[in-house]
């Protein structure tokens, strides 16, 4: 995790630091901090937000035309003034920031230490700046080769750039399984962990690949060198896409408010031009193009991690309901670990919003030694993941800022759904009326998300100002409404710090029935259309046990609204479709509870946005 940004050029680098902190502020923000060169090195470093490092600096000098910034979200020592970035070498000529973890960075130390080096953090990072400080001058380089020679040494994951304060007319950067991205404008460069930063200034954008070097320079020229010292002779310069309002608030008080708001539309953007229920098709490139990988897949495997995870689990659901493909959904970070059984006959379809998260890339990197066709469904374009895989499709909700994932999740699943919806079609595994009764269905999707939201704001609401001070809630649901309720959970544990479970409602008898009495609020998702029957029995059985039943019922359902203290009616859809509907009180109701109980909505704590880290 972490966000790093860095300009040279003709303008004042502060704020465009300042303001590129800002944009990635989503990645980490234990600490944050700049370096600025203008003869002079400034270091300016705060624990705390980028609010806290601009009280910091007040009226302190911010002049130069270089420099770097880093918002933190820490992993080696705490988060304080003294372990934020940028580190400084030890004779204060280079300065660095780091988003990774260095893993031998301690055995690196000690011989350091016995050269003479002293260091004043905890962190990995002081130690990689001492070492390049340390090539540097032992070995007389210049800084880019100094660099490069350190990497050869480091074991780990890193996207850093480096400042040297004798040189005010570059910056060199390198990345290994961390992104960094290269900004080109007229009269600069600007590099940072992601686009959001550079946006505003140019469209013009390289991805730096793993192992690469860029040297980037005032006088408007740059290069591009593998660690193994070969030069990338054209680099690959991107026109960006994105558009700037998209990472603005817009009205709203949180990002995550207009995120789920936005859900009507990036769920059309994720079918536009990809279905037609009039025609009966689905177009996707990345399917099309491997059609018959997946027409003959013995096995799906989906790896991903938290909300994504989520999404894969209704991909299962759906693929085996519909394609026929038997599906495992692993946790990315079990996967790799546990040797898995993966043959050339096995597609892994790697689910990821940032397309950033470390499990899940050496998930994938796995499989793709096993020979597994590897695709991917990112939302982050260019992003590591995106560039890994064999083939994929971008799921385009937008940039996603808030760290409670929403837009992105009902953005996968409905790409998840056209996928499936179209491999058993050419599988043959679906009627061409159930086919064509689904896809005219998934046209009405946002319509129907739109009305939900409409409609069922201020009960929920309400209800979130009854249950706001519970300290656990339970929620269930079956078969497809099982990952709802999964994802529910993890909506409410994450924002509002309320302890939740999501569990199967059958599942609940084995156990977690124990926990219910009148202070536990039991959200049952309750919109089945098969096993109906049962879902009203286990409302039963929770009420039998004093336990206060919110459910999610379908729009004029009789049964279980008058068991439930409180339902909440959303629009009724084909089974399959339902989670597209039913995940929306639940974001709405964990984003009210949160707001009530005083969080930072958009920031939790402990949390970032990018797992860039094991
Ligand atoms: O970017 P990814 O989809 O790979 O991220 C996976 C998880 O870190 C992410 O979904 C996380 O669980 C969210 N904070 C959930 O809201």
């Amino acid at each position: 995790m972490c966000g790093i940004v860095a300009y040279i050029g003709e303008k004042n680098a502060y704020p465009i630091l300042i303001k590129g902190l800002q944009r990635l502020e989503y990645r980490g923000y234990d600490s944050a901090g700049v370096a600025l060169l203008n003869g002079k090195l400034n270091i300016y470093k705060r624990k705390g937000k980028v609010s806290d490092l601009i009280d910091f600096v007040g009226e302190n000098n911010v002049d130069g035309t270089i420099g770097i910034g880093h918002t933190r979200w820490a992993t080696h020592g705490k988060p304080d003034d003294v372990n934020a970035h940028p580190h400084i070498s030890g004779n204060g000529r280079l300065t660095l920031i780091h988003n990774g973890i260095i893993e031998n960075y301690a055995l690196i130390k000690k011989a350091l230490e016995v050269e003479g080096h002293t260091f004043n953090t905890e962190t990995d990072t002081e130690v990689l700046v001492h070492l390049i400080e340390e090539i540097q001058t032992r070995e007389k380089l210049t800084l880019e080769e100094a660099v490069r020679v350190a990497l050869t040494k480091v074991v780990g994951a890193y996207a850093i750039v480096v400042l040297d304060k004798e040189d005010p007319n570059k910056l060199v950067a390198a990345r290994k399984a961390s992104p960094l991205v290269i900004g080109i404008d007229e009269n600069g460069f600007l590099l940072a962990s992601d686009a959001t930063p550079i946006i505003e200034h140019t469209k013009k954008v390289v991805y730096l690949n793993d192992e690469e070097i860029a040297t980037v320079r005032r006088d408007g020229t740059f290069e591009i060198r593998t660690i193994g010292a070969n030069e990338i002779q054209t680099p690959f310069i991107h026109e960006l896409e994105m558009q700037i309002e998209r990472l603005e608030k817009g009205g709203y008080d949180y990002f995550m408010l207009k995120e789920i708001h936005e859900q009507p539309t990036t769920i059309q953007d994720a079918m536009r031009g990809r279905l037609n229920a009039v025609d009966s098709w689905i177009k996707l490139g990345g399917i099309e193009e491997n059609l018959e990988k997946f027409k003959d897949a013995e096995r799906l495997i989906i790896v991903a991690c938290g909300t994504s995870w989520h999404s894969g689990l209704i991909a299962e659901y759906i693929f085996e309901d519909l394609a026929r493909i038997p599906v495992e959904v692993e946790y990315a970070s079990e996967f790799r670990y546990r040797n898995p059984v993966i043959t050339d006959k096995d597609v892994v379809i790697a689910i990821s919003q940032s397309g950033e998260t470390a499990d899940t890339l050496a998930a994938l990197e796995l499989a793709k030694q096993k020979g597994a066709m590897i695709y991917g469904i990112v939302n982050v374009v260019g992003s590591s993941i995106a560039r890994l895989t064999d083939a994929g499709s971008y799921i385009h909700a937008g940039p996603e800022i808030g760290v409670a994932s929403t837009k992105a999740f009902t953005g996968q699943v409905t790409l998840l759904t056209l996928m499936a919806l179209s491999i058993a079609q050419k599988r043959g595994t679906i009627s061409e009326s159930y086919f064509k009764k689904l896809t005219q269905e998934m046209e009405q999707i946002p319509h129907k998300v739109a009305r939900v939201l409409e409609k069922c704001n201020t009960q929920i609401e309400y209800i979130s100002g009854e249950i706001k001070n519970a300290n656990n809630a339970l929620y269930l649901g079956r078969g497809y409404s099982f990952p709802v309720a999964l994802e529910g959970a993890l909506k409410l544990k994450e924002i509002s710090y309320i302890h939740a479970e999501g569990y199967p409602a059958a599942e609940m008898k084995h156990g977690p029935i124990a926990l219910i009495d009148e202070n536990m609020p039991v959200i049952v998702i309750a919109t089945n259309q098969s096993a109906y029957e049962k879902i009203v029995s286990n409302v039963q059985e929770v009420k039998a046990r004093q336990g206060m039943v919110i459910a999610i019922v379908t729009e004029g359902e009789k049964e279980i609204s008058k068991l439930a203290d409180y339902s909440i009616e959303i629009p009724e859809t084909e089974e399959p479709l339902t989670p597209l509907l039913s995940v929306i009180p639940m974001q709405l109701l964990s984003y009210h509870i949160a707001v009530m109980r005083g969080c930072n909505v958009d920031q939790p704590r402990n949390l970032a946005k990018s797992v860039t880290v094991e």
